[in-house]
């Protein structure tokens, strides 16, 4: 069998292959731009049930490599089988997952359903094709409502809502499954909250319909999709009165999964696990503040009620990630505002055009 893809690779002579679930989403895109300009072969796996097709031209634009992409869903087991028959597969990058909250209160067996049946049958082609090196997409949310912040990652784990509840079980069967399978090793990445933008402003967040993220509203409303920004609540026990979150930029976000995945061939041990954020707590009012500075544009905005399930406060305390994965923040919550701007626009071009 050859494999026509092994001339690339940049700075490194024996390209590894890794399999990017959900690589056509919002942090696989740029993920999988950031893994390709450090000398990996990615291999995009999306069902395209909350991204676009087109999302593939982009990227392409922005790599070197041609890109290797299949349309399928990562329950999908015979057709993902074939995949991994196909590439020798070194490393998976796992985000193919649902991730709003409050369709998850609604409809928690969709969140069963696809975020622990993907990862069972990914975990399975894994041990079934001997693939040793795994990256997970977790999220603070897993920390649920802290006691005290800035969190680390020896705080207790709960959940406060089906999909908080899903990303916390997925992590403890990554780690049975790790301990079930000698050679296997796995990062478990906790994100706060990914905000912004490529700086080609070609790739970015694109909600299915209304969006429930803050910086999207933000950028819809200002782009007149949206009538008002409604901020959730202004009565929380914080300086401004309004929550307060880690933002981070969603291309250093990217680039703490090529780190992690560095850093797999020879980890100090089996399961590793990271905060992934700023450092930094930034209220819903500095945000809005930030993207008006910015990007020069007036925001309508109205103080509404509490949402409910929302936690006044979190943040990350980042020490284990600078110091074991070598990765820190570089781009500021700035940085995000005028790149996701720049996409906000972009897509209204293009959706004008279409
Ligand atoms: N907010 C508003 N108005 C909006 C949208 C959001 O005021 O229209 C506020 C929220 O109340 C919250 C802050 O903006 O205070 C951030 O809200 P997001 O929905 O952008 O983010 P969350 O912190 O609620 O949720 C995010 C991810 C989840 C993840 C969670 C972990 O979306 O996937 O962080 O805490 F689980």
């Amino acid at each position: 069998m050859s494999f026509p893809f092994l001339i690339f690779g940049g700075m490194n002579n024996n390209p590894k292959y890794i399999l990017v679930t959900g690589g056509a989403g919002y942090i696989g895109s740029h993920t999988v731009v950031a893994l390709s300009k450090r000398g990996y072969i990615p291999i995009i796996i999306d069902d395209f049930r909350n991204s676009n097709r087109d999302v593939l031209e982009r990227i392409s634009a922005l790599v070197d490599q041609e890109l290797i992409h299949f349309s399928i869903s990562c329950q999908n087991k015979e057709r993902l089988r074939g995949v991994f028959s196909q590439f020798p597969i070194w490393g998976i990058i796992h985000f193919a997952a649902d991730k709003s909250v409050s369709e998850s209160v609604e409809n928690p067996l969709k969140y069963f359903d696809n975020n622990m049946g993907g990862l069972v049958s990914i975990l399975e082609l894994a041990s079934e094709h001997e693939v040793n090196n795994f990256v997970f997409s977790s999220s603070c949310t897993v920390y649920g409502e802290p006691k005290k912040i800035p969190v680390d990652e020896s705080f207790p784990v709960s959940h406060n809502s089906p999909y908080g509840y899903t990303k916390k079980v997925n992590e403890e069967m990554i780690e049975q499954f790790a301990a079930s399978q000698s050679g296997f090793k796995s990062t478990l990445l906790r994100y706060f909250n990914p905000i912004g933008a490529h700086e080609s402003g070609t790739l970015g967040e694109e909600p299915n319909g209304k969006p429930d993220n803050l910086l999207p509203y933000i950028t819809q409303t200002a782009a007149g999709i949206r009538e008002e920004l409604t901020i959730f609540g202004d009565d929380y026990d914080t300086p401004d009165g309004t929550c307060i979150r880690d933002y981070i930029h969603v291309v250093d976000l990217a680039e703490a999964h090529v780190e992690a995945m560095n850093q797999l061939e020879n980890p100090p041990t089996p399961i590793q696990v990271f905060n992934i954020g700023t450092g930094k707590g930034t209220s819903v009012l500095e945000l809005v503040k930030y993207f008006e500075k910015n990007t020069g544009e007036k925001l309508k905005y109205k103080i509404g009620k509490r949402r409910k399930g929302d936690i006044p406060a979190i943040f990350a305390n980042t020490e284990k990630a600078e110091k074991d994965l070598r990765w820190k923040s570089r781009l500021t919550v700035e940085d995000a505002v005028i790149d996701a701007w720049k996409f906000e626009q972009f897509i209204r071009n293009k959706r004008n055009r279409e």
